[in-house]
């Protein structure tokens, strides 16, 4: 089992402080201009079974497809400036969720009340079934709920997604609310 050593979670957190001052970050769709991502995400990007992901909400007015594309994009910026693999963190980050049900009726529609622990095992499927992943692709999708999921990733990348994850649904469900709440003072 690799964990993370005292330098990288080191760098790990600085990179974090950059982000942070600017939640905004998520809304700004830098990623379009960005040759080297689009690079390596086109054939997922451009997949229908990707698309489809904006009929399904993730966190508040947040689609599977935002979020998954915040997660990539995060991940891969983390990756590249931690020199880990940023093609795998890409990739994996923009499938790590292709669950492709909604999540807040999924337990009333089928009865499975445990889509925190089943989702990542269906979302590698799905992937699986429509794109060719790597070993370290497959491993960040199947891992990426650690610590909810008790077996941790098996590489740095697979640390750098589940972590982007976890950062980029609370900023989702912080920036509705901060939202909401200047809405509701009239800003
Ligand atoms: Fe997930
Ligand atoms: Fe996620």
């Amino acid at each position: 089992m690799e964990l993370l050593t005292w330098n990288e979670r080191r760098r790990m957190k600085k990179e974090l402080k950059i982000w942070d001052k600017d939640l905004e970050w998520i809304y700004t769709e830098s990623f379009y201009t960005d040759k080297e991502y689009i690079r390596c995400i086109a054939d997922i990007f451009t997949h229908p079974v990707f698309q489809s992901m904006k009929n399904f909400t993730q966190h508040g007015d947040t689609s599977c497809r935002a979020h998954c594309i915040q997660v990539s994009y995060f991940s891969y910026n983390l990756a590249r400036r931690m020199g880990a693999d940023y093609v795998a963190c890409a990739r994996a980050g923009l499938l790590h969720d292709l669950f492709l049900y909604d999540w807040h009726q999924h337990a009333m529609l089928t009865g499975e009340h445990f889509h925190g622990f089943t989702h990542p095992k269906t979302a590698l499927l799905n992937a699986q079934e429509h794109f060719e992943l790597s070993p370290l692709e497959a491993d960040i999708i199947l891992k990426h709920m650690w610590p909810l999921t008790i077996i941790p990733p098996k590489s740095v990348e697979g640390f750098i997604v589940s972590f982007a994850d976890k950062y980029c649904s609370i900023a989702e469900v912080f920036l509705r609310l901060s939202q909401r709440i200047r809405r509701g003072v009239g800003a």
